[in-house]
């Protein structure tokens, strides 16, 4: 089996208002939230993309279907501990996280702390092996205009073997 595994993840969702904005598992302050069938939360959704890709397990759909009701207002982060779960059956390990998420506002860096800590205890890694950045759209496009958010994910895998 090949020694590593690059895997790639992008999520999107609608900001709207009254809907709660979680980010890696943590809830911030925010007068606008993301949409969506589970909590919404793209940054648990990019990273599972990206597990399941670098282990060669299909998306997050295929997994975790938004139309099943036991995905309804779902914590993401069971998406994330069951892609983890799935790649360590599969013969893998993570070996770290980077993501970025693009969010027009509020600034999140103050929650950079928090998000890793999460991401970090549900990946069963170290906080420096769990990264998170943020960026701004610079005012352009539904994300600078505030209508949504995304967030991009890359992950290493290596094998247990
Ligand atoms: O998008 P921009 O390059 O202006 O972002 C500058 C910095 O602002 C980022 O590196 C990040 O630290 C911070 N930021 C943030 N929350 C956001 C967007 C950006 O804390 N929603
Ligand atoms: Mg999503």
């Amino acid at each position: 089996m090949t020694k590593y595994r690059s895997g790639l993840g992008w999520d999107s969702h609608r900001l709207v208002a009254g809907k709660p904005l979680i980010l890696g598992g943590v809830k911030i302050p925010s007068e606008m939230g993301l949409e969506g069938h589970s909590d919404a939360d793209i940054l648990s959704h990019a990273i599972t993309d990206a597990i399941l890709g670098a282990a060669g397990l299909g998306d997050i759909g295929m997994h975790f279907p938004d139309t099943d009701p036991e995905w309804k207002d779902a914590d993401s982060r069971k998406f994330l501990a069951r892609a983890e779960k799935l790649a360590c059956d599969a013969g893998f390990m993570v070996v770290n996280v980077d993501a970025t998420v693009i969010l027009e506002t509020p600034k999140l860096s103050g929650h950079r702390d928090a998000i890793r800590k999460s991401l970090a205890e549900c990946l069963k890694l170290e906080v420096n092996n769990c990264s998170v950045k943020f960026k701004t759209a610079e005012k352009v496009g539904p994300v600078g205009e505030g209508k949504s958010a995304e967030a991009q994910a890359i992950v290493l895998l290596t094998s247990k073997y």
